[in-house]
């Protein structure tokens, strides 16, 4: 195992940052309600967890800043996450994303200022086979065009789209 991976595989130390595969259960379970209950995790949420899992702060925000499920900013109504992987790029992903980024008015990261939508990226959804794929308030699309963009986000009127 490289020096930059962790015990579970992935780049840096999420594992070493939260102890026992227990702890890191309770302290994921905690962070997702709170996520869940409140959109995002505010900090008098984080210091609560802290106290209930006798947890270091600064060793919440590091999970919390690591998972990318997770958010220290409100985040819209609707999320949407467009991939980014090579599979999609390749089969039209690049004018998927530019076109949510122009139907929602936010870039990638950004929340709208009225609340109603989150755009991020991802690396890949592991459904390659309908690219180019985005996750909408957890459903999945693939095989889009900007068009059937539209239809999911309902950006035109006389939507048919399941
Ligand atoms: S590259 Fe987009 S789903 Fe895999």
């Amino acid at each position: 195992m490289d020096q930059n991976t962790c015990e579970c595989g992935k780049e840096g130390d999420c594992c070493k940052l939260t102890g026992s595969a227990e702890d890191r259960f309770a302290l994921i379970t905690a962070l997702r309600r709170g996520q869940e209950t409140h959109g995002y995790l505010p900090e008098k949420v984080l210091r609560e967890i802290s106290e209930e899992l006798n947890k270091p702060l600064s060793q919440i925000y590091g999970i919390v800043t690591f998972f990318n499920e997770f958010s220290l900013e409100p985040r819209g109504r609707n999320l949407v996450y467009v991939c980014r992987g090579s599979a999609c790029g390749v089969k039209g992903g690049k004018e998927v994303l530019n076109a949510v980024k122009s139907m929602v008015g936010v870039d990638e990261g950004e929340t709208t200022p009225d609340y109603e939508y989150t755009l991020e990226t991802v690396a890949c959804f592991g459904n390659c086979a309908v690219a180019p794929a985005m996750l909408v308030n957890k459903e999945l699309y693939g095989d889009l065009t900007p068009e059937r963009v539209a239809r999911i986000l309902d950006f035109e009127p006389d939507s048919n789209e399941e």
